[in-house]
Order: C-alpha cells, then sequence, then structure tokens
C-alpha cells in the first residue's frame, strides 16, 4: 500500500535533467476526489462544458471528470507551447473552442498548473467576451510565487514552490507526463 507522504528514494533523469519525487499518486486522487464532489455540488442546478487545455491537464482532467458526477461534456483546446522550463509568454491558440460550446455555457476549463499566469490571463477574459454564461477555472497546482498575471483559481489542487514539476500530465519536453505521481527537478 503506498504511503500518502512519504515518497522514495528514487530519483529518475529525463533528457539528462533529474527529478526525485514530490508528490504521491495517491495523495493526488484524495484531492482530486474532493475538488470533483466540490465542482458537483456547485454545477448541480447546470450542465457545465469541461473545457481541458491540452496537453498538460488531460491526466488530471480524466480523474477529475469521473470524479463528477453530473451529465457534463468535455471539449479540448490547445493553447500554447510550452518549451524547456521556462515560460515563453507567448499565448497561441492553437485548436480554440468553437463559438456555439461558449455563448451561454457554463464553463469550466481544467488547467493542470497555474505558473506565470501568463496563458490563462489571456484565455479566461477571451470566453467572457465570447459569451459564456459562467467561467470558472479548476487547476491541479498553482506556483503563486511564479505569477506575473493576476489568475483566480475556483478550483484547486496545490499551491507548490517555484519550481519545476513533471508528472501526472505534466511534461518536460514532452517527457513525464504519464508518469502516476509529480517529481521535482532538483
Ligand atoms: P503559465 O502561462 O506560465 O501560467 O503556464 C502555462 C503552462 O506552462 C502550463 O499549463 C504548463 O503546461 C506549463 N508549465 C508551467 N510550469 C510548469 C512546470 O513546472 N512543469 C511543466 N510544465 C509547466
Amino acid at each position: 500500500m503506498e504511503n500518502a507522504t512519504a515518497v522514495s528514494s528514487e530519483r529518475l533523469t529525463l533528457h539528462g535533467k533529474a527529478f526525485r519525487p514530490y508528490m504521491a499518486a495517491k495523495t493526488i486522487a484524495e484531492r482530486v476526489a474532493e475538488l470533483g464532489q466540490q465542482i458537483a455540488r456547485d454545477y448541480a442546478h447546470v450542465e457545465p462544458v469541461m473545457v481541458v487545455v491540452l496537453k498538460g491537464s488531460v491526466v488530471f482532467a480524466a480523474d477529475l471528470a469521473r470524479a463528477v458526477s453530473l451529465p457534463m461534456e468535455m471539449e479540448f483546446v490547445r493553447l500554447s507551447s510550452y518549451s524547456g522550463t521556462q515560460s515563453t509568454g507567448v499565448v497561441k491558440a492553437l485548436q480554440p473552442l468553437a463559438d456555439e460550446l461558449c455563448e451561454g455555457r457554463h464553463l469550466l476549463v481544467v488547467e493542470d498548473i497555474v505558473d506565470t499566469g501568463t496563458t490563462l490571463s489571456k484565455f479566461l477574459p477571451d470566453l467572457k467576451a465570447r459569451g459564456a454564461a459562467s467561467v470558472k477555472l479548476a487547476a491541479l497546482l498553482s506556483k503563486p510565487d511564479a505569477r506575473l498575471h493576476e489568475v483566480e483559481i475556483d478550483y484547486l489542487g496545490f499551491e507548490i514552490p517555484n519550481d519545476f514539476v513533471v508528472g501526472y500530465g505534466l511534461d518536460y519536453d514532452e517527457l513525464g507526463r504519464n508518469l502516476p505521481g509529480i517529481w521535482v527537478a532538483e
């Protein structure tokens, strides 16, 4: 049985960069279950559209969606490229949300991590401007010390320090997404 808080002394290397265990899969699963229950309570009377920000959020969104016991659509957007360990600061809508999925709908945006806030500080107001009935944000992780642009997070998994992490959907140049837990760069 995996311990919720203890991490092993394992190390892993991705593209030559060393990472150590940071957060166990069980810890994440317990928090995601809590967030799912909270979301189900808050959206009991409306049918939300879960807007999954590709690619990093896909693992979190898959678990979160199944923890929300409500009818809910799932849509996918691709916003920006993020290369290496530094945010580019450039937000590109590579795969946008269609107008009919925006206008009058209750949107629950799902993001893996809010770092500088650059991506969401542009994307969330855009959804409101396009006529969404409501826009809320669920984020697994937040690095408040890295914030350059303010972003309101309605459903937050964990606050973490300003360190680079991988796993549970988060990547280091495309590696590490399939790790069940979260690992931090050494
Ligand atoms: P932001 O616009 O700076 O808030 O960050 C946008 C995106 O950068 C996130 O959705 C992640 O895909 C990526 N990102 C930020 N921090 C990390 C990290 O520590 N590991 C992996 N990806 C990250």
